[in-house]
Parts: C-alpha cells; structure tokens; sequence
C-alpha cells in the first residue's frame, strides 16, 4: 500500500529523542530554581547544582545522536498534504 503523506509523523525515536531532551531542559530549570531555596553559603546549595549541570550535559549527550538521526531522515512536512474538498458534478 502507498504510504499515505498525511500520515507521516516523526520516526519513534525521533519523537523519545524530543521528549527526553524536553524532559532533562526541565529538569535543568526546577534544579536551578530549587536552589535558590538553600541559604547562601550552605553546602545543600551545591547538590541541586550539580544535578543542573548533569541535567544540562545530559541534554548535550541526547542532541548529538539527535542530529544524526535528523541528518539521516528526513522530517515529515510540517503542514499536511492538502486535500480538494470541492468535487464537480458531471
Ligand atoms: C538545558 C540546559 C540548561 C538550562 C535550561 C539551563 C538554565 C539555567 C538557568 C535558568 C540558570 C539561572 C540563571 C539565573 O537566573 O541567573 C542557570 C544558571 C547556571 N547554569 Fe545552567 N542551564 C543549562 C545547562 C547548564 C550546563 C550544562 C551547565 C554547566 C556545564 C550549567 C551551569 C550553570 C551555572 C554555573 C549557572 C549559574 C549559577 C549561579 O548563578 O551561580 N547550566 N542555568
């Protein structure tokens, strides 16, 4: 059967890609954030900054192989084929 244009969506690791990076960008920010909840100088400051770093190269380490796949398959068109919705009567 012909693959249907309007059907084409981003491949499945594309799409676990996406929303890893979406999740750990997230995580980058909350850590960021929940440190500004320790005292100045207190040694709890360090911990959720270092999650944030990891959180941040982690997002690096996902891009990388993210790029290779997008250089080896091509995204889906971003608007749908359109179909003729007027038909003519004979
Ligand atoms: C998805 C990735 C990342 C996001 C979204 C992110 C976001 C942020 C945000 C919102 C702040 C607070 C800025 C402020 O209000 O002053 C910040 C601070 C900071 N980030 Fe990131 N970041 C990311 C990755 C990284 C990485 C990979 C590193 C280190 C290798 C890093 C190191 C830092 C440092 C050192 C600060 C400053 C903390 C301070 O003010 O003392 N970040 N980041």
């Amino acid at each position: 059967m012909k693959p249907n244009a309007a059907d084409a969506r981003y491949s499945r690791r594309a799409r676990w890609y996406h929303w890893l990076v979406f999740a750990f960008v997230a995580l980058a920010y909350l850590l960021i954030n929940v440190r500004g909840f320790a005292a100045k100088d207190s040694d709890v400051r360090t911990h959720p900054m270092q999650g944030h770093i990891l959180a941040g190269l982690t997002v690096l380490a996902l891009v990388l192989p993210r790029l290779l796949l997008r250089l080896h398959h091509t995204p889906p068109p971003v608007v749908r084929e359109l179909v003729p919705k007027i038909y003519t009567v004979r």
